[in-house]
């Protein structure tokens, strides 16, 4: 089974994943957690070109390194995890493009999707669960937390333009997406992420594919 975890910066998604991982420790599922851009040696390294080198990069340019870490963690850990049995989650998976470039850097949805299925395939998510929160109360978030990544200092029209991709998305993709408030206790918010799996983990048991 393949689960992916989308919001925007700030939604609380890196506690929540960590909150996940407990919790599925503790039942004993074998799950393989992957971070996009990175999880691979040249993901990693794209991932520093594209967050924290002093790079001018173009949006083009932004988008196709994404897919290009995308290409890698699908084919060396994504499908061999999926095909040996294990619950794989991914911090961001290509949901991320289209509302990130595509919709936040206006480079539009169809291109992005495109590429998209070009690169992935039929490796789409089972499950996606979308934390959503208002671009303001995020963006309070990261300056609490002092982060500030390339993509992190972006202006809050940005952030706002991100959540309407991802509304989008969910309409688009009803049967898919799962919405969480973010705004929410931490606590709830996990409860909340618990509930909506545990329905497709009980029928998988024990064979997550
Ligand atoms: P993330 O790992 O969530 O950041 P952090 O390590 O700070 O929690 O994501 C890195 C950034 O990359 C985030 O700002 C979103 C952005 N991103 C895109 O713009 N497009 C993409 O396709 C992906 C996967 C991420």
């Amino acid at each position: 089974m393949f689960v992916s975890i989308e919001g925007i910066d700030g939604c609380g998604k890196t506690t929540q994943i960590k909150l996940l991982a407990e919790y599925l420790s503790q039942l004993g599922v074998e799950f393989t957690i992957v971070r996009e851009p990175g999880g691979t040696r040249a993901g990693e390294e794209i991932r520093q070109i594209l967050l924290h080198k002093d790079f001018q990069l173009c949006a083009e340019s932004e988008l196709l390194l994404f897919m290009a870490a995308r290409a890698q963690i699908v084919r060396e850990v994504v499908r061999p995890a999926l095909e040996s049995g294990r619950l794989v989650i991914a911090d961001r998976f290509m949901d991320s493009s289209v509302a990130y470039q595509g919709v936040g850097r206006n480079l539009g949805q169809k291109v992005v999707q495109f590429m998209n299925s070009f690169v992935v395939g039929n490796t789409v998510p089972d499950i996606t669960l979308y934390i959503d929160v208002p671009a303001d109360v995020a963006m309070s978030r990261m300056r609490k937390e002092k982060k500030n990544d390339k993509i992190e200092v972006e202006s809050l029209e940005f952030f706002e333009r991100v959540r309407k991709g991802y509304e989008r998305l969910m309409v688009e993709n009803s049967k898919r997406f799962v919405l969480i408030d973010g705004r929410q206790a931490e606590e709830q918010v996990h409860e909340d992420i618990r509930k909506s799996l545990s329905v497709l983990i009980e029928k998988r048991k024990p064979n997550w594919r």
